[in-house]
């Protein structure tokens, strides 16, 4: 890679090669698939939660979208025969589940090359979590926010290393999204943002390169279609199913409006919306169905019912179960 000659920063050099010792600042419905991404990819991933509960939860999910991809090997047409297929997907899901580490403390981020932050879109738990990972870095190491639309260059303006930080904004559900937006902040360093797209295609993804502004450009433009979606919703133009289904039989939008949003967590596009509303206009403002709707926990697929009802989310592993744990010791059963 070329070296940056930013002012800001001394000439660092980041390489195109996926790290191969990764950390995930929460393991929530983005961590735990951001977690299952590197995981398949090879790389040591440590989770680290702010309780043993969450830690759990965690764990959870992380497993199950192991065995999701697991599930697929053994399913996909037999390379050999469908005992091989079975024995290597087995195989390949017992060695992802190996090099998880998952941890309370923040000090087990230590070995870490590249961190990836998936904390709530709350902008003081962010820099907080931003600034205490940094904390146990090497100078050379990565940060990253999954932010959906929180100012990368503002959440980097506190850290000592502004030029190792940048935005990787995954999508949800991480597994079946193709997407990965790269954002530059004014000091990330342009060496760093080139080499993700490296990491990002080691990953089976496709980036896109943005620079930092309110909503990079898909949760702007998602975001505008959902909140045009529950106005027509409120005023009575036509039903939830109805409204999807003209965007995705009349636009070939793989998934409706409303159902995206019930995917993402309404009370996650509610904070993002306000956010846009006060950065680019009020043509953010949350519709009240939005609002309302999140008042009563209606959150979509994790609360069981947003726009649409969800069965309910699977139970999370007894806290008892799980305690934090070294780096170095061996999976968790
Ligand atoms: N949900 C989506 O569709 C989606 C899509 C793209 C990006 N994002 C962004 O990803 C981020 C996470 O969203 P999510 O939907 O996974 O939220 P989530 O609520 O499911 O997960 C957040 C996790 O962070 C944990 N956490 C809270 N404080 C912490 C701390 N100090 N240290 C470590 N862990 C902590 C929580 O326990 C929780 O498990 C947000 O910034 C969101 O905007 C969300």
């Amino acid at each position: 890679m070329t070296p940056t000659t930013d002012a800001h920063s001394p000439s660092v050099e980041f390489s195109p090669t996926l790290p191969q010792i990764v950390g995930v600042l929460g393991g929530g419905r983005m961590g735990a698939g951001i977690a299952h991404a590197f995981l398949m990819a090879g790389c040591t991933v440590t989770v680290v939660e702010r309780d043993l509960d969450a830690l759990g939860g965690a764990h959870v999910r992380v497993h199950a979208a192991v065995q999701k991809s697991a599930e697929k090997l053994r399913t996909s047409p037999p390379a050999q025969e469908p005992a091989a297929n079975a024995a290597h997907a087995a195989d390949a899901a017992h060695a992802a589940m190996a090099r998880l580490r998952l941890s309370t403390d923040y000090v087990h981020l230590a070995p870490c090359a590249l961190v990836v932050e998936a904390v709530p879109e709350v902008v003081e738990l962010k820099t907080k979590a931003l600034l205490e990972a940094e904390r146990h870095l090497d100078a050379a190491a990565v940060l990253a926010t999954n932010t959906s639309s929180l100012s990368v260059t503002d959440l980097a303006r506190n850290l000592a290393r502004p030029e190792n930080f940048l935005g990787l904004h995954f999508f949800n559900p991480v597994p079946a999204s193709l997407l990965v937006e790269i954002v530059a902040g004014l000091r990330t360093s342009p060496a760093l943002a080139s080499a993700a797209t490296g990491w990002v295609a080691a990953l089976g993804k496709t980036a896109v390169s943005v620079q930092d502004s309110p909503g990079f450009a898909s949760s702007r433009l998602g975001v505008a279609l959902a909140l045009e979606a529950m106005r027509m919703l409120e005023d009575g133009v036509a039903g939830a199913q109805d409204i999807d289904n003209a965007m995705v039989l009349g636009y070939r939008h793989q998934t409706g409006p409303l159902r995206t949003t019930d995917l993402v967590g309404l009370d996650v596009r509610l904070e993002i919306a306000d956010y846009l509303a006060r950065t680019l206009g009020p043509r953010f403002d949350p519709p009240q169905i939005l609002r309302d709707k999140v008042a009563r926990g209606e959150l979509g697929r994790k609360s069981g019912k947003g726009f649409f009802d969800w069965d309910p989310p699977p139970a999370a592993t007894p806290a008892a179960t799980l305690h934090p744990r070294q780096p170095h010791e061996g999976p968790r059963p």
